[in-house]
């Protein structure tokens, strides 16, 4: 079980307001407790923070405000010396402008860096000579056009996400040995593998044509497939990862379940796992617009994955991260105290019973919500004040309905502070300080201490799931089969590893009790985990769930 730390937002050691390594390491007994085996740490490199540490200035530095390399090397001997395993953040398709890379790559065209990123010539303006155009029509993720015009030598610099995150040429060999040093570097340190940034756009488009009217809906499909992605994956794996014993997950962003096996197949020796996006985007349509979706399509989803990946491709389950709205919040309900509790737990269950190694990023197990929002000046994400100059103050958005859009999917809901404690600033920080990014009022009564201590509390059922998980080679490497793929509001599927092993997991997805037959020839048996009264409901093929029950049954 992986859990993901966003280390600006997790504990503030020294009261600057920003989470810190030493934060990081006062928790360690904590997440051993959950059962967590491998943490994935969001980026800790220096950086100015323009995408909060996914523009690295230095890689083989630690963000200043997040402490100093002592430190980073005490938190993962304390890591290892729990058992438990450390993956770090490689973002490597594009740095900080302030990296000195680019710093001389812009200096001039003869600069011996100038062919690390990608530099092209503007396209004429008829309308205004001394402006030209940007060289294609590519988009950037966070706004605007992803071409960025630099005086100083008249070119555009290509940027897929902010102005402040120039694109690395992977083309160019010196860059892919360079990337492949500064990894040689973490993992002789010892860290455990890598969580790859949008790892599928690395190889660009030959001569970087305009995009289609049809490829402009959605570009990471052609970004994701260039031609020479699996070359320099495999050529990273041999030179860097295949000499120690790691993981390695990559964002699949732009790749379909298919092609995606390209990636993972053990046979081919690029990559261990990947995130797929499938689920957790079905109820999301485009930017922060919500989209109907319907629990037969989720299921169709895991279903496509056990029909898809094979023996040789390993999988992932997750539905948040630090750039994605509060697992509770959004697939589940949180409307009331009881259905949140209720809700978190269903989700973790199946989280955890699901085939793939699960992911629950920081918070989730203790069902922190999305942050109420009501005002712009709130946001403090990049992605939220492109889209607000873009939309907002062109015109194109009323103020009220961009703020309540990006208060359902904005990525600063999984931003805010872990709560700890009922103590001013939830023991994120210290009473006097400012928190980088508001604290959930929520928290005087959402908070670890009081999870950690209930044995009615989410936490405590997360503990309690993980270790199911963790009990069962089913759960790890069992068949799984949808037992009701139609059912709109029952989930129920077995996993199984024969001769001995099967599993039942039920899960009603609402607030409606409901009355579920099982499917012929199946009887339950043993209940071993359930978030409410199930265990006083008789055995048998009827079960009589209460709104958002989950069980877990041997049978
Ligand atoms: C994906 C990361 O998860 C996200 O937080 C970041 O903004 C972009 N990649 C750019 O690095």
């Amino acid at each position: 079980m992986v859990y993901q730390i966003y280390p600006r937002s997790f504990q503030d050691s020294n009261g600057d307001g920003i989470g810190d390594l030493n934060g990081i390491t006062k928790h360690l007994d904590y997440l051993q407790k959950l059962g967590v085996n491998v943490i994935w740490l969001s980026p800790h490199y220096d950086s100015p923070n323009a995408d909060n540490g996914y523009d690295i200035r230095d890689y083989r530095k630690v963000m200043r405000e997040f402490g100093t390399m002592a430190d980073f090397d005490r938190m993962l001997a304390a890591i290892k010396a729990r058992h438990m395993r450390l993956i770090i953040d490689l973002v490597v398709n594009h740095t900080s402008d302030e990296h000195h890379w680019f710093v001389e790559s812009r200096l001039s065209k003869g600069n011996p860096y100038r062919d690390y990123y990608i530099w092209r010539d503007g396209r004429p303006n008829p309308d205004d000579p001394s402006h030209p155009l940007p060289p294609n029509n590519y988009p950037s993720y966070f706004s605007g056009s992803a071409w960025q015009y630099d005086p100083p030598t008249q070119q555009f610099y290509l940027h897929l996400f902010a102005v402040k995150q120039p694109d690395l040429n992977w083309d160019n060999p010196r860059v892919r040995d360079d990337v492949f040093a500064l990894m040689r570097f973490w993992l002789d340190k010892g860290v455990d593998g890598f969580r790859m940034d949008v790892i599928p756009l690395i190889s660009k488009q030959p001569g970087l044509p305009d995009l289609t009217p049809e490829q402009l809906k959605d570009p990471s499909r052609l970004w994701a497939n260039g031609p020479r992605r699996d070359e320099y994956l495999q050529q990273m794996n041999r030179e860097a990862l295949s000499k120690y014993d790691v993981m390695t997950v990559g964002e699949a962003i732009g790749i379909t379940l298919e092609e995606e096996t390209k990636i993972i197949n053990s046979q081919r020796h690029e990559l261990n796992m990947v995130f797929n996006f499938d689920a957790v985007r079905v109820n999301r349509g485009d930017g922060y617009t919500a989209r109907n979706w319907t629990l037969p399509e989720l299921k169709t989803i895991y279903d496509n994955h056990a029909r898809v990946l094979g023996k040789d491709d390993w999988d992932t389950v997750f539905l948040s991260n630090h750039d994605n709205p509060r697992l509770v919040s959004n697939y589940g309900d949180d409307s009331t105290p009881e259905f949140r509790v209720r809700s978190a737990k269903l989700i973790a269950t199946m989280l955890l019973t699901l085939r793939g190694t699960p992911f629950l990023y920081q918070g989730d197990e203790l069902g922190m919500t999305n942050y109420p929002f009501t005002r712009y000046d709130q946001f403090d994400d990049i992605e939220v004040k492109n889209a607000y100059k873009e939309k907002v103050q062109t015109g194109k958005m009323p103020e009220s309905q961009f703020v309540a859009e990006a208060h359902r999917f904005g990525r600063d809901n999984s931003r805010t502070p872990m709560q700890w404690s009922a103590a001013p600033n939830a023991g994120f920080t210290t009473a006097a300080a400012k928190p980088w990014l508001a604290v959930n009022p929520n928290y005087k009564t959402i908070n670890a201490a009081e999870e950690v201590a209930n044995p009615n509390s989410i936490y405590r059922y997360a503990q309690r799931a993980v270790a199911l998980h963790h009990a069962h080679t089913a759960f790890v490497y069992g068949d799984y089969k949808d037992l009701d793929p139609t059912n709109t509001q029952v989930f129920a599927y077995t996993r199984s590893l024969d001769p001995s092993q099967h599993f039942l997991v039920v899960l009603n997805f609402g607030e409606k009790p409901v009355e579920y037959k099982l499917p012929e020839g199946i009887k339950v048996g043993k209940l071993l985990l359930g978030n409410l009264r199930g265990a006083t409901e008789p055995g048998g093929s009827t079960l009589h769930l209460e709104g958002w029950e989950a069980r877990v049954y041997e049978y």
